[in-house]
């Protein structure tokens, strides 16, 4: 039986998950709440916020929605999924996110940290302190060895990770933390090593027991070429990993994924949806960097294009207890995605640039909007990350070149992006091979 579908966010990651579901045969009608100018040529946009759990029940009923996708963090930790799971429904949703315990796993890293000791998921050593355990925190930073990484423990928009070289650094950076430079988020601060390796994301799919492994990626966070600048969202991402091995997918499965979901099941938070790993591959093994409770941004726009399992398929599996029979089909392209950004970003920018399309995107690219909005029929810029450009071919210097084609092609004011996506992991570059 069909069914419709609700997708709850408004950035490049929904436009790519309403893309995949709309490419689906189960598929009834698709709604995105409150989506992006990229989601309304695929799904209908519904005005509502997707924290509000009002506003999604109200869509739900009104819409006879079968499958709830949550895309961000925030609704999850808002406990949306608990507020439909709550609902007075006659026939609840599929929801495809877990309720506010579960997204506790990225939603307070100290929660996380004692998750992962506890149930023996490889992690950096580290303690978390709360603002008023001041004393004892600037103790323990000057027995680590630097560098030393300071997390807040909230959600802090992806920003609230700080890596200081030195203690009188580590400490001034401390203070600043407890001091609320990351709002709330900071009141708790998790101390913790620096771990030497390469960075890895990888995403399952899971109802707690079972789990569905989807492409892996790696993102590029830096805004310049070659890991240079301030920290972004994501300028850009690859799928897949060439130092993803299968040997090193294994041990990630056995040493990571099904640790965690254990983990989950002895402390009787149940889970399902998506959970994203971003994990630090070092010389002797795989180790956990953070959970997030969903699918990350830009890696969703470089890895659902490569899953040729039928997406709303596997939900309604979820759904029905039938996961395990699921079987992950890939495309063996390879998939690079570049992010054009506004001018200035991460930092001030402006917005309301009149932004240009091609007026074709060649076979085997994309163009997801990430932040875009509409005025009178022109398309304009409408945040940081405005435009998520994917393409698949045989190899990643393949996929890499048409998507630097794509984004020459894409004009607006200010458009800024990186041309070396990916380019590290390139058959004869250093970083080419496994660390170990
Ligand atoms: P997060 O917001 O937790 O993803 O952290 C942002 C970035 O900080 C990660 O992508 C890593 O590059 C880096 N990072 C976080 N924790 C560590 C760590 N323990 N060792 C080295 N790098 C880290
Ligand atoms: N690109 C990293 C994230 O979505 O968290």
């Amino acid at each position: 039986m069909k069914k419709n579908v609700l997708v709850l966010g408004s950035g490049g990651r929904e436009h790519a998950l309403a893309y995949q579901l709309s490419q689906s045969p189960l598929l009834g009608q698709l709604f995105v709440m409150p989506g992006n100018p990229g989601t309304g040529t695929l799904a209908l946009n519904l005005s509502g916020s997707p924290e509000s759990g009002q506003d999604v029940i109200r869509a739900v009923e009104q819409f006879d929605i079968g499958v709830v996708v949550c895309g961000p963090e925030a609704p999850l930790a808002a406990g949306v999924m608990d507020a439909i799971a709550e609902a007075p429904l006659d026939v609840p949703p599929i929801c495809i996110g877990p309720n506010s315990s579960g997204a506790r796993l990225e939603s307070s890293k100290a929660f996380a940290k004692e998750f992962m000791e506890r149930h023996g998921v490889p992690t950096a050593a580290y303690r978390s302190f709360s603002k008023d355990q001041l004393e004892e925190a600037l103790e323990y930073l000057e027995q680590r060895h630097p560098p030393i990484v300071l997390k807040a423990s909230g959600l802090a928009g992806g920003k609230g990770v700080v890596i200081c070289q030195d203690h009188p650094s580590a400490a001034q950076e401390l203070m600043a933390m407890f001091a609320g430079k990351f709002g709330a988020a900071s009141g708790t601060v998790v101390v913790e090593d620096f771990l030497e390796g390469v960075e890895l994301s990888v995403f399952i799919i899971t109802d707690g027991r079972d789990y569905l492994l989807l492409p892996e990626a790696r993102d590029y966070k830096r805004v310049g070429e070659g890991d240079t600048g301030p920290n972004t969202g994501g300028m850009g991402a690859i799928s897949p990993v060439p130092y993803a091995t299968p040997e090193v997918m294994q041990r990630i499965c056995k040493e990571v994924i099904e640790p965690t979901l254990e983990g989950l099941r002895r402390d009787g938070i149940p889970y399902q949806g998506f959970l994203f790993f971003g994990l630090m591959l070092c010389g002797n093994g795989p180790y956990v960097i953070e959970y997030n409770c969903r699918l990350g941004d830009p890696e969703t726009e470089v890895m659902l294009p490569r899953m040729q399992t039928d997406l709303l398929s596997c939900f309604v599996a979820l759904g029905e207890g039938r996961l395990r029979e699921v079987e992950a089909v890939t495309d063996p392209r390879a998939a690079a995605t570049i992010v054009l950004v506004s001018g200035g970003y991460p930092g001030d920018f402006e917005r309301g640039k009149e932004v240009r399309l091609p007026a074709q995107v060649p076979e085997g690219s994309m163009i997801f909007h990430s932040g875009t909005r509409l005025e009178y029929g022109n398309l304009l810029t409408n945040g940081g990350r405005v435009l998520a450009l994917t393409s698949l071919a045989a190899d990643a210097a393949g996929a890499l070149e048409a998507s630097i084609h794509l984004a020459e092609a894409v004009e607006f004011n200010g458009k800024n992006y990186r041309r070396d996506i990916g380019r590290d992991l390139l058959p004869g570059s250093d970083s080419s091979a496994h660390p170990s």
